[in-house]
């Protein structure tokens, strides 16, 4: 279907909390070390928010949004908060933080797809912006990780940061920037090898499932590293194949930051070198919804993106979640 309008993105904004958690730490709190963690994830750091929840990352997000851009809370139509840690299961973060900055004129929702969340938000804003109701819709990825990771358990905890980072999506009828295609999938058949079984009605919160650890993060690393590597590897490609996307045509693989070896096999499929790919697991481990924001920002403001390049967003997460996205950058 041929659309009047693109939706792209016109302004920026990250928050991340200043405490550091790096490799030495987990050392000194669990049989670890730096060389396994580095080799086996791509991880050095990630941060912590000591005090706070997920609404004070997402209002840090957009703040450095509003201050960047100069654009005003009230002008905001539309705030979609992509998270799995939300304050409370309701009411919706994206209220918190539009009462946080005075977005006087907005709506808004909790969009929960685990580490794809930022890919389908970003989706659901475009269309927003597409249909040609709304003028100016913020779209958030932001995770508290550490209020569901448990620090005793080694094979999730050296995985996981927190962060927040912010999109404004905008109107504009120039066709050759903004969202161009997306491939989104969901396979809830992946439900017992990455959750968090406790606090919903499935299971509510009793003695039991506190005992019984519920209210952490459950994942079975091996088993969603093989679908993983293929989910994010074959739409990637596929993207690419669907909108005769050459190797040389894309400038940029933003992908969701889970693991260098998932990033590597993707690059890989879509026959781009290392030099191609966006990375910052580095820093800060896996923020889940905003790793790949995160990323766009970093390489915003160092100067890295123009306009008129082909970035490929690809992610994969719980549920199973996966996908990947052809955006064409739309300002200097
Ligand atoms: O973001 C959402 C989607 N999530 C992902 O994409 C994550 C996908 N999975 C992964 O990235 C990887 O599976 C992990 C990084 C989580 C784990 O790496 P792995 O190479 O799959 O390791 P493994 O789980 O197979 O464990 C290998 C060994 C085990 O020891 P044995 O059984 O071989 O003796 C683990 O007990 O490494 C051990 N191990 C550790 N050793 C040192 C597990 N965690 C650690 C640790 N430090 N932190």
């Amino acid at each position: 279907m041929s659309k009047n309008l693109n939706a792209v993105i016109t302004g920026v904004g990250m928050y991340v909390p200043e405490t550091v958690l790096d490799n030495k730490y987990f050392e000194s709190i669990i049989e670890t070390n730096d060389e396994w963690i580095v080799s086996r994830t791509g991880i050095k750091e990630r941060r912590k928010l000591e005090n706070g929840a997920t609404s004070d990352l997402a209002t840090g997000a957009i703040k450095d949004l509003f201050a960047s851009t100069g654009v005003k809370p009230e002008e905001i139509d539309c705030i979609i908060v992509c998270t799995v840690t939300p304050d409370m299961l309701f009411p919706a973060t994206a209220c918190l933080v539009q009462n946080n900055v005075g977005a006087v004129n907005a709506w808004g929702f909790d969009l929960s797809a685990a580490c794809s969340g930022f890919l389908f938000g970003f989706q659901v804003g475009a269309s927003l912006i597409e249909s040609g109701t709304y003028k100016k819709v913020v779209v958030i990825g932001a995770d508290k990780m550490s209020s569901i990771v448990d620090y005793t358990d080694r094979n999730t905890c050296i995985l996981f940061g927190d962060a927040a980072a912010a999109v404004l999506l905008e109107p504009t009828e120039d066709k050759s920037i903004g969202l161009k295609d997306s491939i989104l999938r969901v396979d809830g058949s992946g439900r017992e090898a990455l959750n968090m079984r406790g606090g919903g009605s499935y299971m509510p919160p009793s003695h039991e499932t506190v005992d019984n650890k519920l209210h952490y993060i459950y994942q079975d690393g091996k088993a969603v590293f093989k679908v993983a590597v293929v989910g994010m590897a074959d739409t990637s490609y596929e993207i690419m194949k669907k909108n005769n996307l050459a190797p040389e045509d894309v400038k940029y693989l933003v992908p969701h930051q889970a693991n260098l070896r998932i990033i590597d096999a993707t690059a890989n499929r879509m026959g781009i070198g290392r030099e191609k790919v966006m990375i910052n697991i580095d820093k800060y481990g896996n923020t889940t919804a905003a790793t790949i924001p995160l990323c766009l920002v970093e390489y915003y403001r160092a100067g890295k993106i123009k306009k008129g390049d082909n970035l490929v967003l690809a992610a994969f997460g719980a549920g199973f979640t996966w996908g990947a996205s052809w955006y064409t950058w739309g300002i200097d």
